[in-house]
């Protein structure tokens, strides 16, 4: 049998930086995300009889950091679930660059768990995969649900109840989140390290989870009520204040580039201008908008002059995982 998952990549509109556990992926706190529609990776998977796990990138077989980090997390299902001989084949490809602040693990690793979960038979529930997921990514759990997701950080030590929930599904609000590629090459910091280094050194971390709660509170309230200068007044603050504490990390950590900031101003002017419009960054150089879909051409003519067509992808919200 082979199990073939489609899961989708989201972007957070609060973000998660800090991890509590490193092991169990557990965060400092919790973040609210919008699933994409057209950012996706497929991954199937098949028992096989062999002495080894399979593992290919766009066809590819691959015996690296990355293929080992896959297999590491199928040991994961096969310890916890006693299946212990069962080894498995994992095609996965995405349809947009690795590494590159495109949330490509958060896609990846969902659809990893749910892949793995259901060709050993698990019955997971989609709190229980959003759980595998995490451990996968941080990101991730949130992958397993469309639409507006919030990623509980969770109290207890075991990470049990870390996991994301859905807010409102993918039909709910016709947004448009504008993903524009400045930057398409592997980052040289992961997130993973960002996040600890800045955890570690950053002098103003503190404030960054004093004021989370507020931040929180605002774009679950803005979903709620379909209020798009909440969300996205809340959500570009939010940003700005996760790559100040990058910024002010020892030492500092810069993903943006000059086409980064040059995006940032042109949504600031079309703001200016009336164009309800908001930017968000994350651990890497690629800036994306949200807005209204009705307004979506209009930013796209603009980002146009900044940005060739081809590096400019306007995504609505999406579904959870799909088997295909
Ligand atoms: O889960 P990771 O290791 O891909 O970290 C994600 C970190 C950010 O993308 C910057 C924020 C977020 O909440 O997605």
């Amino acid at each position: 049998m082979i199990v073939k998952v489609k899961t989708n990549t989201n972007i957070a509109l609060v973000k998660y930086w800090g991890k509590k556990n490193s092991k169990l992926k557990t965060p400092l706190n919790n973040s609210i995300s919008m699933t994409l529609d057209k950012l996706f990776t497929i991954t199937s998977a098949e028992v096989i009889d062999s002495k080894k796990d399979e593992v290919f990138f766009n066809n590819i077989q691959k015996e690296d950091d990355k293929s080992k980090k896959i297999v590491d997390f199928i040991d994961i299902f096969r310890n916890n679930f006693d299946k212990k001989d069962k080894k498995i084949r994992i095609i996965t490809e995405n349809n947009f660059p690795t590494a590159s602040g495109l949330a490509s693990s958060a896609s990846g690793f969902s659809a990893l768990s749910v892949a793995v979960a259901n060709v050993l038979n698990l019955n997971l529930t989609d709190k229980e995969l959003s759980i595998y997921s995490r451990l996968g990514s941080g990101s991730a759990c949130r992958s397993i649900f469309g639409g507006f997701v919030e990623w509980n950080k969770g109290e207890v030590e075991d990470g049990s109840d870390s996991y994301a929930t859905q807010i409102k599904d993918e039909n709910y609000w016709d947004l448009n989140m504008i993903v524009c590629i400045v930057d398409d090459i592997k980052k040289d910091k992961s997130s993973t390290d960002g996040m600890k280094e800045t955890v570690e050194t950053c002098p103003f971390y503190p404030a960054w989870l004093e004021t989370i709660e507020k931040d929180l509170q605002e774009v679950r309230n803005g979903i709620l009520e379909k209020d798009l200068e909440k969300v996205g007044q809340t959500m570009e603050h939010n940003c700005l204040k996760m790559h100040s504490t990058m910024f002010t990390t020892k030492p500092s950590i810069i993903y943006w580039k000059p086409k980064t900031l040059e995006i940032i101003h042109k949504v600031r002017e079309l703001r200016n201008e009336g164009l309800n419009c908001y930017f968000t960054i994350d651990a890497g150089a690629n800036v994306k908008i949200l807005c209204q879909k009705n307004d979506s051409n209009k930013i796209m003519n603009f980002i146009d002059n900044i940005l060739p067509k081809d590096k400019i992808i306007v995504c609505s919200a999406g579904s959870g995982y799909n088997f295909i």
